[in-house]
């Protein structure tokens, strides 16, 4: 059994002058008993319009409500800093901490036994379950769901992917410049986040993989009403979670995490889900590692064929039986004591599931792609570690050597990356810098750089590209990314010049610049490399340059690592 009384009976309990504070401004058409000890619930809520995957999660939060009223709780909305993936410049991985710490701070200063998490754009889920990690009090995650999937004259447009494709296409003369932008309204067709396999769709099946989720619940489309009902019922769900007090600590362990770097692999996930899920390990003081996502994930093989690494979306997926089936396929790859918020195991249940459309969801005998997990990379180049998705990659790029062509940051790219007289062929490895936490700052996703203007217009549709930054869940290409350390915290990335080979090897998991060790330690980093990297004046972009970790650390700020628990020790009176 859970506490006798309720955390939050430490404001609402008593007779004296302070609880009378706390409950006399909260009493606004409140049923009398509402603070007699009924558990108080927050609504963890992103919906904000300047996030449009999140714009919805207002009436998703109504409807969480209900289900606490009914199970005996008192539900209380709490909008939380919000991230809209699109719109946030530089990038919005430069407030995921800090939506996490403000969410963790609001969360353990409030009179509130148990919450539950509203997200849905990329770093919104992510950013919420680091703060409820932190803080430790039961916490249940409604991912908002998918948008119903778009379509410009007759083929269906996947967000992000076909951006880059129709994009691509457009520069390298397939398409016309008219057309290109007549899809723009064709693209968003409803309330709901990206459509493809990115990183929102992949990291709310990562919070289901973690238990965090009611089973069977996330990738439910937001136009979906069983959307509403599972919001229901997971108000319900969050009252007996206090009641049994199931809390992050108690219910996401070890065993989780591995259970979603196969999950991830299966899925053919986003890039972006190493480091959240990192960083999220390292709020709980679970030990999880680069390497781990490589010798759990890297030999399971890839089976749901969405873009980017395939050709069907989300509402595809969900009508052909969703996530759960997919955990059927690899069930023996799963650890059975991992727990869900419902007390039970991941595992339990998983014979209903069923795949009911085998060209989305394949069979374990037919992977799309056997080994298709993220591979770590290691070698002079990045001897903290780097990543490629090689279920995103092209086959023959996996093992290539090439000359490298620098470039020292976004801008610089983008002012040579057409011009005619760039010497680059398809056999250069593109190779970009400044783009990791402190040197952007935030970490940016620019790693999957286009391709010069001249290899496009003779067909070349991808080569081997190198950044010290992340790349967009939705994108594609054999792309090494996470380098570790970037070049501005003194990685190599910074020491190498066009003109060096650099030799990628998947197979044999080496990332490397083929020059001796000696003359790389007496090279330094260009007056131009150095003054491409941020240098922030004042302000949260001061304090996160001082403070984040690198990628293979989850790119946390150093001090926001582990967890405070939910107590407070003073009075505001
Ligand atoms: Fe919000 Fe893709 S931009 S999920
Ligand atoms: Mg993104």
């Amino acid at each position: 059994m859970g506490h006798a009384q309720p955390r939050s009976s430490q404001w609402y309990g008593g007779r004296d002058r302070n609880s009378y504070i706390h409950r006399a401004w909260m009493r606004r058409g409140a049923p009398m008993d509402a603070f007699d000890g009924k558990p108080q619930i927050a609504i963890a809520n992103t919906a904000s319009d300047l996030t449009p995957c999140n714009a919805h999660l207002d009436e998703v939060a109504q409807h969480v409500k209900m289900g606490v009223w009914e199970a005996g709780g008192v539900p209380h909305n709490l909008p939380v800093v919000s991230l809209g993936e699109t719109q946030m410049r530089p990038t919005a991985m430069l407030w995921r901490n800090m939506a996490a710490m403000a969410a963790e701070e609001l969360l353990r200063a409030n009179p509130i036994d148990g919450v539950v998490l509203l997200g849905g754009c990329d770093k919104t889920i992510p950013a919420l379950l680091m703060a409820a990690a932190s803080v430790d009090i039961p916490a249940v995650v409604v991912p908002g769901g998918p948008m119903a999937t778009g379509t410009f004259r007759g083929r269906a447009l996947g967000c992000g992917t076909d951006v880059w494709r129709l994009s691509e296409e457009t520069r390298g003369g397939e398409m016309s410049a008219e057309d290109f932008l007549r899809s723009e309204s064709s693209m968003i067709r409803s309330k709901g986040h990206c459509n493809t396999m990115g990183t929102a769709s992949t990291m709310a099946l990562m919070a289901e993989a973690l238990g965090v989720v009611l089973p069977g619940l996330a990738g439910t489309p937001a136009v979906d009403s069983n959307l509403l009902a599972g919001a229901h019922e997971t108000g319900r769900t969050i009252l007996e979670m206090v009641r049994q007090d199931r809390r992050p600590s108690t219910t996401i362990t070890r065993a989780s995490f591995l259970n979603a770097i196969v999950a991830l692999a299966a899925i053919g996930g986003s890039t972006n889900a190493v480091v959240h899920l990192l960083a999220i390990a390292g709020r709980l003081g679970v030990e999880l590692s680069l390497d781990d996502f490589d010798r759990v994930g890297s030999g399971v093989p890839l089976l749901v064929n969405l873009q980017p690494s395939g050709e069907f979306l989300m509402d595809d997926f969900h009508r052909a039986g969703g996530f759960r089936s997919v955990l059927r396929d690899v069930r023996d790859l799963l650890d059975p004591e991992a727990i869900t918020i419902t007390g039970r195991p991941l595992v339990d249940g998983l014979d209903e599931a069923r795949v009911w459309d085998g060209d989305v969801i394949r069979d374990r005998a037919a992977p799309l792609q056997r080994d298709a997990g993220i591979a770590v990379l290691r070698g002079n180049l990045a001897p903290g570690g780097a990543v490629i998705k090689p279920a995103a990659a092209s086959p023959h790029l996996m093992t290539h050597s090439g000359p490298a062509v620098v470039f020292d940051s976004v801008e610089d790219l983008h002012a040579r990356i057409d011009d005619p007289d760039l010497e680059v062929d398809e056999n250069s490895v593109l190779v970009l810098r400044g783009c990791g936490p402190k040197g952007y700052p935030g970490m940016p996703e620019v790693s999957n750089m286009p391709l010069p203007r001249k290899l496009l217009e003779r067909g070349v549709r991808d080569v081997v590209r190198i950044c010290d930054g992340r790349m967009s869940g939705t994108a594609y290409g054999t792309v090494v990314l996470h380098v570790t350390p970037e070049a501005a915290a003194g990685g190599p990335l910074a020491l190498v010049r066009t003109g060096d080979v650099i030799s990628l090897d998947v197979p044999a998991r080496r990332i490397e610049v083929l020059i001796s060790d000696e003359d790389l330690a007496a090279r330094s980093p260009s007056e131009r490399t150095v003054q491409s990297f941020a240098n922030p004046a004042r302000g949260w972009e001061r304090l996160y340059v001082d403070h984040v970790l690198q990628a293979d650390a989850g790119v946390d700020l150093d001090f926001l690592v582990g967890s405070s628990g939910s107590e407070v020790l003073r009075e505001s009176h």
